[in-house]
């Protein structure tokens, strides 16, 4: 007697400034999900906000000669009702609208950003009683927004770097603020995500541009003081018995001409990043890694997975500088090529984290 599969809603695209990334990471991940243990529903989510049937051809959601890919409205419109007495996906079109299209045994959010990753359709899971991959509502959240996430951290101790936090009615940096933060700085959005938005400005003079720039994504922008130092990142995966462990850590590198630091295009377009995966890190520095990311996921009460970014100075003294809740998933993306050398393949990976959101299920918890 065959077993039933476990069917997997993937849900990609989405209405963040990183439709694409995620795109990207679901066309890996549909690549690499086990199809003799998981029937997969690949729903797509257009930049507008619209579900849409997608199809499961992991080909069609790559990067190509630097174009980025999207969700089309072409395929039929689905929706699913915060309403658990539902059934699942309804179909919301054609003679056939409000009926059950598929039950869903468990949701894999692969979306970055706002309205994915940012506690929003995790919440709309939470609602429809539906099981899903990562982080639950307000970790979400928290970790999105990284004034928050600093917080956070740093009330339970962890090194989080200086910043300044400009709300709608700030416009800028007074003196005090700039002498104490220092050049250069990190101008970022607070709740964003693939570098988009940021600017590293080095003289005051471009400061209040890159705080416009800024505000384009996000009307709260943080200043923050540049940490100089590699940039090391951490994966962090809980296993359906409740474990939480770390991978092995990698280096990020960048060797390009004339680019400082991690932004879009070295992260996705341009060939001037080195990764080093293990990072070369000696034991004791590596395992002090390790149990800062892990202490960081529980710090922000994150499930599932995370990906907790460091910057590790000279001295060896860790900065934490973001936790994602739902880190890339892209066939270069730091997260499961950690877990791989840590030995946990890509479809082992994914079929942990379905079967620790299955065993977690939806509710307070
Ligand atoms: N305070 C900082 N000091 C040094 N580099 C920084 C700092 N903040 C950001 N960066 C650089 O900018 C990149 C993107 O910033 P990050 O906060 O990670 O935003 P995102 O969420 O978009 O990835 C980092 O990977 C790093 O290269
Ligand atoms: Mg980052």
């Amino acid at each position: 007697m065959s077993v039933p599969k476990t069917r997997v809603a993937v849900v990609f695209g989405g209405r963040s400034t990183e439709h694409a990334i995620s795109c990207v990471s679901a066309g890996s991940v549909l690549a690499h999900l086990d199809r003799e243990r998981f029937e997969v529903v690949p729903v797509g989510i257009t930049i507008d906000g619209a579900w849409v049937l997608g199809a499961d051809d992991p080909t069609a959601l790559r990067i190509r000669d630097r174009e980025l890919p999207s969700v089309a409205r072409t395929g039929a419109a689905v929706a699913l009702p915060g309403d658990p007495t539902r059934g699942g996906l309804l179909h919301l079109e054609s003679e056939r609208a409000g009926e059950v299209f598929s039950g869903v045994d468990v949701v894999f959010p692969v979306l970055h950003g706002a309205y994915g990753e940012d506690g929003t359709i995790q919440g709309l899971l939470e609602l429809a009683g539906v099981p899903y991959v990562g982080a639950g509502v307000l970790a979400s959240a928290a970790a999105m927004d990284k004034e928050f996430s600093k917080k956070l951290l740093a009330a339970e101790g962890l090194p989080a770097g200086d910043l300044v936090v400009l709300r709608p009615d700030d416009a800028t940096l007074d003196d005090r603020q700039r002498e104490r933060l220092g050049l250069p700085v990190f101008v970022k959005p607070a709740r964003a995500g693939s570098s988009v938005g940021i600017s590293r400005v080095t003289g005051w003079a471009d400061l209040d541009g890159a705080i416009a720039l800024a505000r384009r994504n996000d009307p709260k922008v943080l200043v923050e003081a540049a940490v100089a130092g590699r940039e090391i990142e951490c994966g962090v995966l809980e296993f359906p018995d409740g474990r939480v462990e770390a991978s092995l850590p990698a280096e990020i590198r960048i060797v390009g001409d004339g680019v400082d630091w991690y932004d879009f295009d070295a992260k996705y377009l341009n060939d001037v990043c080195e990764f080093d995966i293990p990072a070369k890190l000696n034991d004791e520095l590596t395992e002090r890694l390790r149990a800062m990311a892990v202490a960081a996921f529980r710090a922000l009460n994150c499930q599932g997975l995370a990906r907790v970014d460091f910057f590790v100075t000279d001295g060896g003294a860790l900065v934490i500088n973001e936790i994602n809740t739902m880190p890339g998933f892209t066939p270069i993306s730091m997260y499961p090529r950690m877990w791989a050398v840590t030995g946990v393949d890509y479809p082992t990976l994914l079929g942990t984290l379905i079967d620790t959101a299955i065993a977690r299920g939806t509710g307070l918890r």
